[in-house]
């Protein structure tokens, strides 16, 4: 039986759920009894197959799924390999650092945290585990409007933690308005606004299971936290599809917080962006869950990177996999990445230590790409690296 149906996901408050010892769940604690201990994951797929395992086949569809046919997702991975790299020799590669900063803020490596929602579908204590793994590996973690758990329990269990907010805006500007206030007030460092969601993708694997959210899945009220209210999913308050350019100027008037877009995949966008005077830019299709058959995010990158003539960071999700991954989209301008599903993987899996596996394995694999390319520190990774001629 899979995790989630065991433990249907539910509130995070919940009694109990902060009793269970992470390492003794069913079936983890079972497989370990039956066959003896399971094989090392070595490998962000590796926790991508055992994942797999853990969670029913809706849920698990819910977090693999693309839009339509796929092709974007598929794509996100695949885009990757058409790369090849350049490394250099003899450089002295004793001491490499794979430490950076984004929007000033020192970071361990340039691997972050996208956001996705929903975490309790895959772990009883959802984001809160995520929230402290990415505490423990010193890097950011943006968390979803549609987060599991309420804001200030996410806070509080990972005081230290880098985050930033992501919004799906809502139609309520008042909504919008309290809500970041809320993320000010509660140390989220930016604001991070999806454009890629005026509607959501047609996303067929949904349909088939007829995913029903609401069933087991609550969420906190996003409108009065304090009393602890909780809305059924199909009451969230929908996302605005009216949002446009000149919209921008009024979240910049109500916040202090520098404003990120997520899911900008062109140069005239970016350059829009630019002149809207934004601080940053995610490129990325939503992990091919939005409009399908548009370019992997890897391809979008150069476009988006020049330009914004390095007026503000520019930073890439969809599809990294492995540290050769990063390595290149570092090379190719990105000033770092966010993972999405393999936080899930992770999560799912071993719930905070999984999250903490995956961000250290792909540390780790990026820190041999870096060796053997030649490159000491982040500063070094450039352009140089990709050969050009062959694509
Ligand atoms: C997402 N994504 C997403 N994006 C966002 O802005 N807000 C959200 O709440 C969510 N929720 C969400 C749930 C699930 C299950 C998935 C898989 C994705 C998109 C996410 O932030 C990111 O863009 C992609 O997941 C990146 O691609 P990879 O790393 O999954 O290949």
């Amino acid at each position: 039986m899979a995790r989630d149906q065991l433990f249907p996901a539910t509130s995070s408050s919940e009694p109990g759920f902060e009793q269970l010892p992470l390492d003794t769940t069913f079936p983890t604690y079972w497989k370990t009894l039956m066959s003896g201990p399971e094989m090392p994951l070595a490998c962000l797929t590796d926790f991508q197959a055992r994942a797999r395992e853990h969670l029913s086949k809706s849920t698990w569809e819910f977090i693999e799924g693309g839009a339509d046919d796929s092709f974007t997702r598929d794509d996100n991975i695949a885009a990757f390999k058409k790369y090849r790299l350049r490394p250099r020799y003899l450089k002295d590669v004793s001491e490499v650092d794979t430490r950076t900063t984004v929007l000033g803020e020192e970071i361990s490596a340039p691997i972050c945290i996208s956001p996705t929602g929903f975490h309790c579908l895959v772990w009883p204590d959802g984001e809160m585990s995520t929230a402290r793994a990415a505490q423990a590996a010193s890097i950011c973690y943006i968390t979803s409007t549609y987060a599991s758990c309420a804001l200030e329990d996410i806070v509080a269990t990972a005081p230290w933690g880098l985050r930033w907010f992501q919004l799906y805006v809502q139609r309520d500007r008042q909504l919008n308005k309290q809500l970041i206030q809320r993320v000010e007030s509660l140390g989220f460092k930016a604001l991070v606004i999806t454009v890629d969601t005026p509607k959501v993708g047609n996303r067929r694997h949904d349909i088939r299971n007829q995913l029903d959210l609401k069933i087991n899945l609550l969420l906190k009220d996003l409108r009065s936290p304090k009393e602890g209210n909780i809305v059924p999913y199909f009451q969230m308050s929908p996302i605005d599809p009216s949002i446009c350019w000149n919209d921008l100027s009024w979240f910049q008037s109500i916040t202090r917080l520098p404003i990120i877009l997520k899911g900008i995949l062109t140069k005239e966008d970016a350059e829009l962006a630019v002149k809207h005077n934004v601080q940053g830019i995610i490129v990325s299709n939503h992990g091919g869950r939005q409009l399908d058959e548009v370019p992997a995010s890897i391809d979008a990158l150069t476009e988006v990177v020049a330009a914004v003539r390095g007026k503000m960071e520019v930073y890439l999700d969809g599809g990294i996999r492995t540290g050769n991954d990063v390595l290149k989209a570092l090379a190719l301008g990105a000033k770092c990445i966010f993972l999405g599903r393999p936080i899930l993987w992770g999560l799912a899996c071993k719930g905070e230590r999984g999250v903490e596996e995956v961000l250290k394995i792909l540390k780790n694999e990026f820190h041999t790409s870096m060796t053997l390319t030649g490159c000491r520190s982040v500063a070094e990774i450039s352009w140089d690296l990709i050969q050009f001629s062959r694509l």
